[in-house]
């Protein structure tokens, strides 16, 4: 059952980069105080070059758009390279004309938990709810670090990565070892999530197809926290022809 996804299959990875970035552009020029939620991971990366360059092309402005980062890895300071505060600042932030103090990230190293997941849920419900929220996918079809099993009602919180998403990032890709995987992190709930008033997922190459499968056609469970999007009243899968093809 697709729920109420709508699906976007793009020929190629660059493609869904361009039309996620434009999706995001076109809401900041009808919203300049758009409230806007992001992703980290490799999928986003070429959005955020999409979306630099649009500033620079054609002068997008951030500067009244204020922005929440679905997690945090737990232990890490913002200035870790492999944290995700770094990722955000050298990806996007530092490229383009936003308020440093308008990006919510959560503090890895915060010394409670859970007044730090709190008072990110305060942030979000004063700036008066989040525009639309920008997510990734996990292989094993996790949305943030909302691993399987997660409930369709959790709320920002302290969580343990699964082995899968362990090992997915310390491929090479992000850490060389998986020793070195902050085995916990600061997650956005699915129910903070859902709260979003639109929603766009990115997903590209076979890795994903399986995810995007049980998320899209799958029941809706818990055990693939993704598919805890199908009720949801405007959510977009932009997918190339990789990700979409079990579908
Ligand atoms: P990726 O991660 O973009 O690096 O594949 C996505 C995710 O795990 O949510």
């Amino acid at each position: 059952m697709a729920g109420n996804i709508k699906l976007q299959i793009c020929e190629t990875a660059d493609e869904v980069s361009v039309e996620a970035a434009k999706v995001f552009a076109d809401i900041i020029r009808s919203i300049p105080d758009a409230v806007i939620g992001l992703a980290t991971g490799s999928t986003p990366e070429q959005t955020y070059e999409e979306l630099a360059k649009i500033h620079k092309s054609e002068g997008l402005s951030f500067s009244g758009v204020t922005t929440f980062n679905l997690d945090e890895y737990w232990g890490l300071n913002g200035d870790h390279d492999q944290s995700y505060r770094h990722f955000m600042n050298t990806q996007l932030f530092d490229k383009i004309d936003i308020r440093p103090w308008n990006t919510n990230v959560l503090n890895g190293a915060a010394s409670s938990p859970s007044l730090e997941c709190e008072a990110f849920e305060t942030r979000i419900l004063a700036s008066g709810g989040i525009d639309i929220w920008l997510l990734g996918i996990g292989g094993n079809g996790h949305i943030a670090f909302n691993e399987p099993g997660s409930p369709v009602d959790s709320r920002t919180r302290l969580v343990s990565l699964s082995e899968d998403t362990i090992e997915a990032n310390s491929d090479g890709r992000f850490f060389s070892d998986p020793a070195e995987v902050p085995r916990c992190a600061l997650s956005a709930g699915i129910g903070t999530i859902r709260e979003a008033r639109k929603l766009v997922l990115l997903a590209t190459g076979l890795k994903k197809a399986d995810a995007i499968a049980a998320a899209v056609e799958g029941p809706f469970s818990p055990d693939c926290p993704s598919s805890l999007l199908q009720d949801h009243p405007d959510c977009t899968f932009i997918l190339d022809q990789d990700a979409a093809s079990k579908l």
